[in-house]
């Protein structure tokens, strides 16, 4: 019988505290054995009961119990995943100092296994230097920070600060449980200390305030990239547009409407990115006037005709330009016809490292939750990605992009 993965949920003291409740939920019904390790404070939040009922394992925050286990070893022995959520700006300081005065801290210590945490706490304990330069050290040290979200927080304040939804984090630990499983065989994310930027969406170019000119792109694919590399520890930003999806947890997300605008925030982003990968589905043309007023039918019946103008090409330009020496810069395509000859046709004239080519038509439908691909290197190779989930294809395209990445200091 294949044992159950060993999760460790670790709780710091914060008002979010009662939405772990949630994390807790779905890992144990997703098959998951979870042992919860909260520390003093968290149990003003949550009591012990809770915790306990809920994952069906002992409660304890403390290392003077059950001494002849040495919990405060083996519990982080054992693991295959800790996270801690809420994760406290004292439970990063401690993290990252390596302090251990409770069980919590202990079992961080002794944990060899991925790490993950999601901060939550007001913008400004987000926002300190101690706490930034904490974080940092944690991301290089190998663990996962998912970036906290943006919304309401305690009380009046909004800001950055809150906690993930659940089920962003869930979806953040099922990834990095699957890909730091065995037959990986690694402990560090592979995307670590890295910058990507991802956008996604369609553009769309208004030509009066009621209409526009859009296309069919979904966005998912750009959202599974995204996902991926925030659980291969990456620190991603996402530029969308028009997607109308949530933002996923652990990514910085800038929304955009127009390929000017989403052309002015990808070049923002990619200054210190190590990689880039274009998934939006960016207008090649736009009104060359915008009417301020609605456009009007006209009384001898007959239409108007809207001018167009060309579109910057950011792939094109951002590869010819790379911000950094050795940038990574990642392309789709949507062809329908000759899929192959136009895709080495299009990786050329863009100037791309990698084109991910996909055939788009009547059967092979924009919105799908599945993707089938050629990805087409600059130096001639070829992989082909069978028919299958987004989250699939994206990782494939992660894993092609790591060896291309220039080496670190
Ligand atoms: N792209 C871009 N800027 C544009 C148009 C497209 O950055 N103005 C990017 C897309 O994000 C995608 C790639 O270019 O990564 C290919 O887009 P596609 O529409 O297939 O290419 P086009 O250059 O528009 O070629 P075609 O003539 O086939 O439309």
């Amino acid at each position: 019988m294949v044992s159950k993965p060993k999760v460790v949920l670790g709780v710091s003291g914060g008002i979010a505290a009662y939405k772990a409740c949630e994390l807790l939920r779905r890992l144990t019904e997703s098959g998951h054995d979870v042992r919860v390790v909260p520390t003093d404070s968290a149990l003003h939040f949550v009591g012990a009961a809770t915790w306990s009922a809920l994952s069906g394992n002992p409660v304890s925050t403390e290392v003077w119990e059950s001494v002849h286990e040495v919990p405060h070893v083996r519990i982080g022995q054992a693991a295959d995943l800790v996270v801690v959520a809420p994760a406290t700006a004292d439970m990063l300081a401690k993290a990252a100092h390596g302090l251990a005065d409770d069980l919590l801290t202990n079992t961080l210590l002794t944990a060899r296994c991925p790490v993950v945490f999601a901060p939550a706490m007001h913008t400004e304990m987000w926002e300190h230097p101690a706490t930034q330069e904490n974080v940092a050290t944690l991301r290089r040290r190998g663990a996962v920070v998912v970036e906290p979200a943006v919304g309401r927080l305690t009380g009046v304040d909004t800001g950055k600060g809150r906690l993930p939804d659940p089920a962003e984090i869930f979806e953040i630990c099922r990834h990095v449980l699957n890909w730091h499983s065995p037959a990986r065989g690694t402990a560090t994310p592979d995307l670590a200390g890295r910058h990507v930027v991802v956008s996604a969406g369609g553009t769309r170019e208004p030509l009066d305030p009621v209409r526009y000119l859009g296309n069919r792109s979904s966005g998912k694919q750009g959202y599974a990239l995204a996902r991926a590399a925030a659980a291969r520890g990456a620190r991603v930003t996402l530029v969308e547009a028009n997607t109308g999806i949530p933002d996923p947890a652990g990514v910085d997300v800038v929304h955009v409407g127009t390929a000017l605008q989403l052309r002015e925030a990808v070049l923002k982003a990619v200054a210190d990115a190590d990689a880039v990968v274009m998934a939006a589905a960016v207008a090649d043309f736009r009104p060359a006037v915008y009417a301020t007023g609605k456009i009007k039918k006209q009384d001898d019946g007959g239409a108007p005709t809207v001018e167009l103008v060309r579109n910057p090409d950011i792939l094109a330009e951002i590869s010819a330009d790379r911000a950094l020496p050795g940038q990574v810069v990642v392309g789709f395509a949507a062809e329908t016809d000759d899929v192959l000859a136009n895709g080495r046709e299009k990786l050329r004239r863009k100037g791309c490292d990698l084109l991910v080519v996909n055939e788009v038509g009547e059967r092979k439908t924009f919105g799908s939750e599945e993707n089938e691909a050629v990805v087409l290197a600059s130096d001639g190779a070829e992989t082909p990605v069978p028919h299958g989930p987004k989250e699939a294809l994206a990782e494939t395209v992660w894993d092609l992009v790591l060896p291309r990445l220039r080496a670190t200091t």
